[in-house]
């Protein structure tokens, strides 16, 4: 409002500065003339020279003395009335030597240019007062007045006016439009990814937000949306993980439910088959807690908190240790177990869970090769790794399972080994132990030509 305003004045500046300027100029030097003349009173002179000038001029002249009395009028209305006026007065008591205003024809109120835009009356007539000073001996003796209408000048003024506000209301109007657009452009999104992360605080994992926008906004969504995917997947994995290990635990429970049951409803059941059923369920027993144990070993892993206790060893007496342990499972199937340690391996590692690892991997060998199979285990030093192998000559491993192999309960054969006893999480934890020793597992296995897993653990010197 005050730009416009200040730019309303300097139009109307601009407007009437070069009439101004003619006016003033032209009043003095009829005033240079005219002085001497009122000076005498030569009243006939003075008329003849105003009323020549008068011709060539719009708007009227008038001569007043000192004390603002009309000696003359070219419209001879005034003649003979005190007129007062500001511009008469700036040349009377002011000493100015010109003066201009811009006056309101009906009321005589005086506006200046950059008033405009708060005059009230865009309709009326208004005069312009051009007055300059009659001067004898150094003395202003009265003042030549030339009063012109300067109602076009003043309409332009005022439809520019009506413009400048209607420019300022659209700006205003745009800039509040545009202050909208661009605080919800910003603030939608952010406000968007606020009611998403309220409901998934919920527990609904499955929302994302609109990728859009530009810029940093957009990059936001983006890593929210990854995040929340992530986030899906952990919750998805949890589920499931909850879900396999409530089924594995119940199917050994179940069994036990049985074999109690028909021990409490049978009191009279033949000795040696009441022994049978308590070594069964002695067997669920150890089912039950190995289960639990390797549930145990994996919630501790994925909570960090499973620590590795390194001490020096060698890997090759833990070969031979568990070979040791697992001799009677291998007579008892009448296989074969080749055992080819070539070099100890001395290393710093964990004694537990490298034992862990062995055995599990051995072990899976003997339960999954065929009675009277061969299995060859061996232990090599290859740049500055043990390199533990198991071969086996057993089933082998269908090659749309291989990618599977390491994931958590999962198992080739669902119901042959559950007869075996498997619950499909020693793999997992196999490879977990061994990524903790920062080694790595692999498996390579062709369907009925029997499956080697080689583990590669680095050498770590004291
Ligand atoms: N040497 C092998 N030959 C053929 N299949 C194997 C061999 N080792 C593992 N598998 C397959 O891989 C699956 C996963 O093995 P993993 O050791 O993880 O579980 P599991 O032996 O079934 O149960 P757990 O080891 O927890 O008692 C097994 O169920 C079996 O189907
Ligand atoms: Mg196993």
């Amino acid at each position: 409002m005050i730009t416009a305003g200040s730019l309303n004045g300097m139009v109307g500046d601009f407007l009437f500065d070069e009439r101004v300027r003619t006016e003033r100029a032209e009043l003095e030097k009829l005033g240079e003339s005219a002085a001497p003349l009122f000076d005498r009173a030569d009243t006939e002179a003075l008329n003849a020279l105003i009323n020549e000038h008068d011709r060539d001029i719009t708007g009227r002249l008038l001569v007043l003395d000192t004390s603002g009395k009309v000696h003359l009028d070219t419209d001879h209305e005034l003649t003979g009335t005190v007129f007062e006026s500001e511009e008469v007065d700036a040349i009377v008591r002011r000493g100015q030597s010109v003066s201009f205003g811009v006056h309101e024809s009906d009321t005589g109120r005086m506006v200046n240019t950059q008033g405009i835009l708060f005059t009230l009356n865009p309709s009326g007539a208004w005069n312009s007062y051009c007055s300059a000073r009659l001067v004898s001996r150094d003395e202003v003796i009265g003042v030549l007045m030339l009063i012109s209408p300067v109602t076009d000048m003043m309409t332009g003024l005022f439809s520019f006016r009506r413009q400048m506000i209607l420019i300022f209301v659209l700006v205003a109007l745009a800039a509040v439009a545009v202050g909208f657009l661009f605080a919800s452009v910003l603030t939608k999104p952010v406000s968007d990814m606020t009611k998403v992360i309220q409901r998934m605080s919920k527990g609904n994992f499955k929302l994302r937000v609109p990728e859009k926008g530009a810029g940093e906004v957009r990059h936001l969504a983006s890593a929210f949306n990854s995040m929340s995917e992530k986030l899906e997947a952990l919750d998805e994995t949890r589920n499931q993980f909850v879900a396999n290990a409530s089924h594995e635990l119940k199917t050994p429970l179940a069994a036990m439910k049985v074999l109690i049951e028909s021990l409490v409803y049978q009191p009279d059941m033949d000795k040696s088959l009441r022994i049978e059923f308590l070594q069964d369920v002695n067997k669920e027993i150890d089912r039950l807690s190995a289960i639990v144990s390797d549930l145990l070993t994996l919630v501790r892993m994925d909570a960090g908190s499973l620590q590795l206790h390194l001490e020096t060893l060698c890997v090759g007496d833990l070969v031979e240790e568990n070979a040791h342990r697992l001799n009677t499972m291998v007579r008892k199937r009448g296989q074969t177990l080749n055992i080819d340690v070539q070099d100890d391996c001395e290393t710093q590692g964990d004694r537990g869970k490298l034992n862990q690892i062995i055995y599990n991997l051995m072990e899976n060998a003997i339960k999954y090769t065929q009675d009277g199979g061969e299995i060859d285990v061996t232990l090599v030093r290859e740049d500055g790794n043990a390199v533990f192998s198991v071969k086996d000559n057993g089933p082998g491993i269908p090659a749309d399972a291989l990618p599977h192999i390491f994931e958590r309960f999962y198992r080739v054969d669902k119901a042959r080994s559950r007869e075996t006893g498997g619950t499909g999480l020693g793999l997992s934890i196999v490879k977990q132990l061994i990524a903790l020793h920062d080694g790595s597992v692999r498996v390579e296995s062709e369907e009925g030509k029997g499956s080697t897993f080689i583990a590669e653990i680095p050498i770590k010197e004291e």
